[in-house]
């Protein structure tokens, strides 16, 4: 493929050598969590269409298309309908990155199996820059860029998204996509605004608990059991961002659009033990789903 810009190999970008990987034993943790991983839930809804997700879903569900209860085929029906939703959520967080050059660079801090990168790329025909702490989710990342053919534009690597391999100043648009709550807030919006052009974007969608609630509830404890996360509330999310010049422009509560994903995917057989937690948590407002986006000034 010819490429029309700078490729990812120039100088811009720090040769993978010199990238640190998890710089805590609770880093390495994370590691090992994700390097195991292997939930039906991620992978049977990947392999719809070879765009794989850590995320949730938003919308509302099509009954038609996953058809009745008795229905020979509703299981496969029900996993295609809940993978539909996690590219729309995808979507929403690309809409709020605003205009994208071609010629520009994203960054992906947190990138999973990389799903979001490829639909960067599709949209705005820009690289991507991803890190993960797990060799097998950017080996898994970099070898459906390559049977995708879009490798010198999407990249995985296992890097520290505290310490991002990439030049001051030279990312177009940046984002966390349920990947904030692995983190000091502060740490992780001072690298994103270092990295972020002076108008750049920054975009996150995130579980938080909600201040109005009080503290974090029993639900919000047992997520972070879970995924050996430490969710943060709404109101630490804005002032890191303050403090780090990250002025919000949109701050979008995305709670009523992911319920019925949460809904839908009790009912399945891929259930993993955390659907209660999260609807009984986004049902008495414990525990939002939020996007929030901001400008780098
Ligand atoms: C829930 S998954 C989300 C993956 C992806 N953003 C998506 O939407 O499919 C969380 C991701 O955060 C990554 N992560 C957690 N802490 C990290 C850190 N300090 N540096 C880089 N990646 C990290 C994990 O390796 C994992 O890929």
């Amino acid at each position: 493929m010819e490429l029309t810009h700078m490729s990812l190999t120039d100088d811009l970008i720090t040769p993978s050598s010199a990238i640190p990987g998890p710089a805590t034993a609770y880093q390495s943790d994370i590691a090992r969590y994700w390097d195991h991983e292997a939930r039906p839930v991620n992978l049977r809804l990947g392999d719809v269409d070879g765009l794989y997700h850590h995320h949730y879903g938003i919308g509302e569900i099509d009954l038609a298309a996953i058809g009745g209860p008795a229905d020979s085929e509703r299981e496969r029906k029900v996993i295609a309908e809940l993978h539909r939703l996690e590219p729309a959520q995808a979507d929403v967080l690309l809409d709020h990155l605003g205009d994208i050059p071609s010629t520009g660079t994203l960054v992906d801090a947190g990138c999973g199996r990389g799903g979001s990168m490829v639909m960067a790329h599709r949209r705005f025909g820009c690289r991507v820059e991803g890190m993960t702490l797990s060799t097998q989710q950017a080996d898994f990342g970099n070898k459906r860029a390559a049977e995708l053919g879009i490798a010198d534009f999407v990249r995985s690597r296992v890097a520290n998204m505290l310490n991002v391999p990439v030049g001051t100043g030279t990312v177009a648009g940046s984002w966390n996509n349920e990947s904030s709550m692995y983190v000091d807030l502060h740490d992780l919006f001072a690298e994103h605004s270092r990295v972020l052009s002076v108008g750049g974007r920054y975009v996150t969608v995130t579980g938080c608990w909600n201040p109005r609630y009080g503290r974090p509830s029993k639900w919000v404890s047992r997520i972070n059991a879970h995924f050996e996360c430490n969710i943060h509330s709404r109101r630490e999310y804005l002032r890191a961002m303050a403090d780090n010049r990250l002025v919000p422009n949109a701050v979008i509560d995305l709670t009523p659009d992911t319920l019925p994903y949460w809904e839908l995917r009790n009912t399945t057989s891929l259930v993993t033990g955390i659907e209660e937690a999260f609807i009984k948590s986004h049902k008495d407002g414990s525990f939002q789903y939020v996007l929030i986006a901001a400008d780098r000034i």
